[in-house]
């Protein structure tokens, strides 16, 4: 288990004498920030704020070296090369990015079929739909099974010579399941289809390692893995990103405009259309060492212990139901319940009032969450320092909620 107290050392939040008593459950909504990185982000205000790749003079030419040194740092996280690292403003724009790109270059044709899964955020959900309805494709989802696992016989049989593109959440934000994402993508290859994997979730919690895995496409958000909010990550292979029409156009991403056509720049510049979020993707290369610190590895075995600790703790409460994966090994910290008789936003304010920090609602995941029989669930979400007595806290506050209601 790793040493929770001193690394909340390292969060001026944990330290603040009136958030001394938060247990802080609501990590798969956001994180929170260690200082190193909140200090990375000041620093390029107060110190060498500029505009990157455009400027000839000191202050440019620094923060075009940090900007470009945040690049080889993430794709040191997920072990891709450089330039395949696109930063983007979070998932969702990762993903919508993503989709007008390949529309763009024409990858889709009236009839064709794109796969995506039951557990899906809206993220992936939405921008799919509406790309479907654009071109006219069917988008076929594959089910979950019982045990919130994916069913993979399935998942076999919907992928085919028809399918352009497999879109598959790594890790649930509501189940907290790890879903098999290389087995997902060795399915599209053989088919001749493009794998995309949310991995905003799995990113910072588990080893996410994009040759392992296989995947053409991968995105996450900073802010779930200790990064700043509204920066995030597109990854591709090199060689297909270099045959992609951009999703975003304008300033940044040309090489040589004409009146009436432009011709664009080399792989990643041609998706960064525009002035980038300069301290997000500094504060998101901090925060990538800081994990690697600590070692993904440890924070994933630290994470999987509390989550056991939680499921049995829960287990023993009468009343309440769990909505999660319940096998400790495929579960990363995330845990949805219900308490009989509360409504999931009661028992998450009475909750508050004992300082346990929790969310509730369908956690943009409406067809899950409807597929289980509920509209909304409680969640409990666990990071790299939360601890055990974190646990206790949150049973103590169900006993409190459930006093309310009986
Ligand atoms: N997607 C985030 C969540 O799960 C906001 O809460």
């Amino acid at each position: 288990m790793l040493d929770t107290k001193t690394l909340k050392k390292d969060f001026s939040l944990f330290q603040n004498e009136e958030q001394k008593d938060l247990i802080y459950l609501d990590n798969s909504a956001t994180s929170q920030t260690p200082d190193v990185v909140a200090e990375a982000e000041t620093e390029y205000y107060r110190a060498y704020r500029a505009n990157v790749n455009r400027g000839l003079y000191p202050l440019s030419q620094r923060a075009s070296k940090a900007y470009d040194e945040a690049r080889a740092k993430v794709a040191k996280f997920i072990n891709a090369d450089d330039r395949e690292i696109i930063f983007t403003g979070g998932a969702t724009d990762s993903s919508n990015l993503l989709m007008y790109s390949l529309e763009n270059s024409g990858v889709f044709q009236e009839g064709d079929e794109i796969i995506t899964t039951m557990m899906e955020h809206h993220s992936v959900l939405v921008p799919l739909q509406e790309l479907a309805k654009r071109k006219k494709l069917r988008l076929r989802i594959i089910p979950m099974l019982a045990e919130k696992e994916l069913d993979y016989n399935e998942a076999e049989k919907f992928i085919t010579k028809k399918t352009k593109l497999v879109a598959c959440i790594g890790v649930s934000n509501v189940t907290g399941t790890i879903n098999n994402m290389k087995l997902l993508s060795d399915l599209a290859r053989k088919v001749g289809a493009y794998s995309l994997i949310d991995a905003t979730q799995a990113a910072g919690h588990i080893p996410v390692d994009v040759k392992e895995i296989g995947c053409d496409f991968l995105f996450f958000s900073g802010h779930k893995m200790c990064g700043p909010t509204g920066i995030g990550v597109l990854y591709g292979k090199k060689e297909i990103l270099d045959k992609l029409t951009p999703g975003n156009f304008g300033g940044g991403m040309v090489e040589e405009v004409f009146e009436e056509e432009a011709s664009y720049a080399l792989t990643p510049a041609k998706f960064e259309a525009g002035t980038p979020n300069i301290a997000g993707a500094i504060g998101l290369g901090v925060a990538c060492e800081y994990l690697e610190k600590i070692g993904v590895g440890n924070i994933e075995n630290h994470i999987q212990e509390v989550t056991k600790y939680a499921l049995e703790e829960l287990s023993k409460v009468d009343g309440v139901k769990i909505y999660s994966q319940t096998n400790p090994e495929k579960n990363i910290g995330v845990i949805s319940f219900l308490i009989e008789g509360a409504h999931p936003h009661d028992t998450s304010e009475i909750l508050a009032r004992f300082g346990v920090a929790t969310r509730a609602g369908h956690h943009c995941a409406q067809p899950l969450v409807k597929s289980m029989g509920v509209y909304a669930v409680t969640r409990a979400s666990m990071y790299f320092y939360n601890s055990k007595e974190d646990v206790d806290g949150l049973i103590a506050g169900i006993g409190e909620v459930k006093k309310v209601f009986e």
